[in-house]
């Protein structure tokens, strides 16, 4: 059937009309909210780079984990500065680390809100390298066991969730290996399985100082021009036992985003990263676009591309939305 018999516009006449055969629907539980925590600072900090967010200290980091979970959003997943950095990230390993204090205040104040934590080097190490610097490389294979006992370190405080952040090869098997021996079989790892080499991880570095001092990461994250070795990460990190697996950057990677969710069967997540969220600020308070609406149509967007789980800065403000 075709023109004058059918008509498209039909189903676009009214407002709940366009609510019925709406096809993607964005909801609070949805979400994972992105918290900021530092050692090094008394009383909550705007990011400079990121406007709206803040950098806060442990006891007003987990108000702000119960501020997301009573509007909807069921977790956080933390950031941490530490005081002092070295060449060997030690500060990310301590039993009273930044980021081991934060999921215990956040689990004491709230045990309900489920708290997953970034697994990396690049916060915590002087150089600003995601790994463990050997010559003028990052060391992959002695950088996955600091990453696992750091995982362990997590579990041990709390953590539901890990999430290695650094694109080591072998860190997902690594990281299930020390967490099985270490009793906890029950913890989920997330991994950001096809992470690539973006630039619109600025602002981010700007918040938690972590810009690499020498170099850049091109030579452990993904080249923005490939898919096909997209697919390749997602499905090593399958077998070495992710249970979620993510795509990050979301906004330029979406065929990725929707090619993943073709090819495997598992829960996907999408990281609508800080360039992303930084572009949408900045462009709102010069009233170029309208701010709420482009919130709402990127994040669906993301959705729509085949994302289970969206991690996005928006989340309460989408929250309080919805
Ligand atoms: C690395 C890490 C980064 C982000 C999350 N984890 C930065 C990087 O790889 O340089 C970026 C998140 C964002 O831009 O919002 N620990």
């Amino acid at each position: 059937m075709s023109f004058p018999e059918s008509r498209p516009r039909r189903l676009r006449r009214t407002e709940a009309i366009r609510k019925l055969v709406c096809e993607t629907r964005l909801h609070p539980s949805q979400f994972i909210y992105p918290v900021f925590v530092s050692e090094t600072i008394k009383k909550p900090e705007p990011i400079g780079s990121m406007p709206g967010l803040y950098n806060f200290p442990v006891k007003e980091a987990a108000r702000e984990a119960d501020r997301a979970y009573k509007l909807g959003i069921p977790g956080v997943i933390l950031f941490g500065t530490p005081a002092e950095k070295d060449a060997s990230g030690s500060a990310s390993l301590k039993t009273d680390g930044i980021i081991q204090q934060a999921i215990r205040e956040i689990k004491n104040l709230n045990p309900e809100i489920l708290v997953a934590t970034d697994v990396c080097l690049c916060e915590y190490t002087d150089h600003g390298h995601c790994g463990l610097i050997s010559g003028d490389e990052v060391d992959n294979d002695a950088t996955i066991q600091v990453l696992a006992a750091q995982a362990v370190s997590h579990a041990e405080a709390g953590a539901d969730i890990v999430a290695p952040s650094d694109m080591m090869d072998g860190r997902v098997a690594a990281i299930r290996s020390m967490l099985d021996a270490g009793g906890f079989d029950d913890r989920i790892i997330m991994a950001y399985s096809a992470k690539y080499c973006s630039a619109f991880y600025g602002p981010f570095r700007d918040a938690v100082d972590s810009a690499p001092r020498f170099g850049d990461r091109r030579g452990y994250q993904m080249d923005p021009p490939n898919a096909r070795e997209a697919l390749k990460e997602i499905e090593l990190d399958l077998e070495e036992g992710a249970d979620i697996v993510m795509v990050k950057p979301a906004l330029s990677y979406l065929d990725i985003i929707c090619r993943v969710k073709d090819t495997f069967d598992v829960p996907l997540a999408a990281y609508n990263v800080s360039g992303e969220y930084s572009m949408i600020k900045l462009a709102g308070k010069e009233n170029l676009i309208d701010e709420k609406r482009l919130i709402l149509e990127v994040l669906t967007s993301i959705k729509r591309a085949g994302a289970d789980i969206i991690i996005s800065y928006f989340a309460p403000d989408v929250a309080e939305w919805l």
